[in-house]
C-alpha cells in the first residue's frame, strides 16, 4: 500500500496529535480480514461508548487481553457529539500499538439534542470534528434500537442509505455495526443495498464465544463478518 512506512503509520499533525491516514487506514482493515484467517480469535475489537473514559492503560490492558481495534463512539443517539472519544483515540493510540484507531456514530433520527435535521448533518459535524485532530479516521455506523429508527422500513432504508453515502464520499469507505435482529427489524430481510456501500460489518453477538461463526446468519447482503464486537 502506498503510504505505508513501518512504524511510521501513524503521522503527526499539530504537536503530539497524531492522526492514521488514509491509506494507513485501508491497511489496518486489510491487515484485520488476514489476520481472521489464521486465527478464530483474532479480530477482536472494543467499543468504547456512552462517553466513558479510558486511559491509556486501560487501552493497553484490553490491547493485551486481545482487542486489536480500538472503536471509539464519536456521536451518540441522543443526538451529541461525543467529545471524550476524540480524547479516546488519543489514549488509545498512546496506550497501545492497535491495528486500527476507528470511530463509530449512532445515529439520532428522533428528538436529537442538536436539533439534526438529518444523520446526513451528524456524519458532517463528526467529520468535521475528526479533521480538527485527525485525517481519515474509519467510521462505523451502529445500527441501535436507541437511535429511534422508524417502524416504517421505507424510511429507515432512505435514512441509513444517505448516511452511508455521506461517510463514504468523504472516506471512502464505511463499515456497519448490527446484528441480524437488529438490522432485519429496522430494514427489512430483503434490503441488501447498503452493503454494497458499506463493505465491513462488524457484527454484535453476545453469545460469550469467541469466534466469528458461532451463531452467524447471513443478514443485509453481508455473507461473512470481518469482526465481532466483544465488549461493551
Ligand atoms: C449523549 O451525550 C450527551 C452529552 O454528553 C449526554 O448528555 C447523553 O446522555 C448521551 N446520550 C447517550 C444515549 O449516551
Ligand atoms: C465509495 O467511495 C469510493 C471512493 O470514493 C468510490 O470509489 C465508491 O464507488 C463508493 N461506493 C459507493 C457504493 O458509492
Amino acid at each position: 500500500m502506498t503510504g505505508w512506512q513501518g512504524n511510521d503509520r501513524i503521522s503527526a499533525r499539530i504537536g503530539t496529535l497524531t492522526r492514521p491516514g488514509k491509506d494507513q487506514v485501508y491497511f489496518f482493515i486489510f491487515a484485520f480480514l488476514t489476520s481472521l484467517v489464521s486465527s478464530a480469535l483474532a479480530g477482536l475489537a472494543i467499543d468504547i461508548g456512552g462517553g466513558q473514559d479510558v486511559t491509556s492503560q486501560q487501552f493497553a490492558c484490553l490491547h493485551d487481553q486481545g482487542a486489536q481495534i480500538a472503536i471509539t463512539q464519536l456521536y451518540n443517539s441522543s443526538g451529541s457529539l461525543v467529545e471524550k472519544g476524540v480524547t479516546n483515540i488519543l489514549n488509545a493510540y498512546t496506550g497501545a500499538f492497535f491495528d486500527g484507531f476507528n470511530v463509530y456514530i449512532t445515529p439520532c433520527l428522533a428528538n436529537c439534542a442538536d436539533k439534526s435535521t438529518s444523520g446526513v448533518a451528524q456524519v458532517e459535524a463528526v467529520i468535521n470534528r475528526l479533521n480538527q485532530e485527525f485525517q481519515d479516521v474509519f467510521i462505523w455506523i451502529q445500527i441501535d434500537k436507541s437511535s429511534g429508527w422508524s417502524s416504517n422500513q421505507q424510511t429507515n432504508q432512505q435514512s441509513i442509505m444517505a448516511i452511508l453515502n455521506a461517510v463514504n464520499s468523504t472516506n471512502g469507505a464505511v463499515g456497519i455495526i448490527a446484528n441480524y435482529n437488529t438490522w432485519t427489524t429496522y430494514f427489512g430481510s430483503s434490503f441488501t443495498s447498503a452493503s454494497t456501500i458499506a463493505q465491513y460489518l462488524l457484527w454484535v453477538n453476545w453469545n460469550g464465544k469467541q469466534d466469528l461463526t458461532t451463531g452467524w446468519v447471513p443478514f443485509g447482503g453481508w455473507t461473512v463478518t470481518q469482526s465481532r464486537l466483544e465488549a461493551g
